[in-house]
């Protein structure tokens, strides 16, 4: 399947069937790890694949989701390191979906405090599917709309099909915490600004969540997101580059502006 379908179609997975996924599927995935090009190439990153019988020596806790196989991120804690590990994960995520295989984003683990030689970021679940892997429409997508995410919007068909690739990445407690700005050749990235204290209130988690934690969390779901712009880009072969521009910041009081994705004329 193509990346760019494997991203329309990706939903995630909570339930895996009890099978080892093929040693070649795990060869490509290193492979494709190894290739990969980061958001921010500054930030080291280490990205350790495990199988689930591991995680007890790594994780305080355990997962509430049982799949036979885990990426683990650890990265250094430099500036938007939450947000290059939401893109270089969602990639996998989108990779792997394209292979068939089940993924989805764990950020409940608790890493025993000397389990990695670097800061412990977020982890992957994957294994093949119990049940059905891919979203069978958009139609009935649990998302805002792109009027809701979208501060101020100039549309053609290619940015309706970057906005409409924003809109459905997938975000903890399903926040979708971005959002937009277009101009012409232009999409700036913005995120929500969380309180010390935000209320949330998803299906499996409600209360009060420290600004930090949702601060971390909200910067993987926008590199998630601008990942999926990438995609979006190189699908319709459209050449990119993703830029932080002075004037942007600031701009908004409750929002940080992350990014702008440059849209180069052919
Ligand atoms: C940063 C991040 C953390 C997440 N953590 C969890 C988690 O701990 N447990 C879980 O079941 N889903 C988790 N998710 C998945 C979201 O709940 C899911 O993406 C969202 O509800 C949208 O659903 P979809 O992925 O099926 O489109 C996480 C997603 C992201 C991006």
């Amino acid at each position: 399947m193509e990346l760019y379908d494997a991203m329309l179609k990706r939903k995630s997975i909570r339930k895996y069937a009890d099978k080892r996924v093929d040693k070649k599927v795990l060869e490509e995935l290193q492979n494709y790890i190894t290739e990969l090009i980061p958001l921010y190439d500054k930030i080291s990153v280490k990205t350790i694949i495990l199988e689930s019988n591991k995680l007890d020596k790594y994780f305080e806790n355990s997962c509430q989701i049982h799949a036979p196989y885990y990426i683990v991120f650890t990265s250094q804690e430099k500036t938007w390191f939450g947000e290059n590990i939401g893109f270089i994960g969602e990639k996998l995520i989108v990779f792997l979906t394209s292979l068939g295989i089940g993924t989805c984003w764990i950020g409940t683990l608790k890493p025993s405090k000397t389990a990695f030689e670097l800061p412990y970021v977020i982890s992957i679940a994957f294994g093949y599917a119990d049940g059905e892997l891919y979203r069978e429409g958009l139609e009935q997508i649990s998302r805002k709309s792109i009027e809701q995410i979208c501060l101020k919007n100039s549309r053609d068909n290619f940015m309706n099909e970057l906005l409409q690739a924003v809109r459905i990445a997938p975000s903890g407690i399903n926040r979708q915490p971005w959002r937009i700005e277009t101009a012409t050749d232009l999409i700036h990235i913005y995120c929500e600004k969380p309180s010390f204290l935000t209320p949330v209130n998803s299906d499996n988690l409600k209360g009060l969540m420290p600004g930090v934690i949702l601060k971390k969390m909200q910067g993987v779901s926008c590199g998630a997101a601008i990942a999926h712009i990438d995609m979006c880009a190189s699908y319709f072969d459209k050449e990119i580059t993703f830029s932080r521009l002075q004037d942007k910041e600031n701009v908004h009081k409750k929002l940080t502006y992350l990014l702008s994705a440059i849209i180069k004329k052919k």
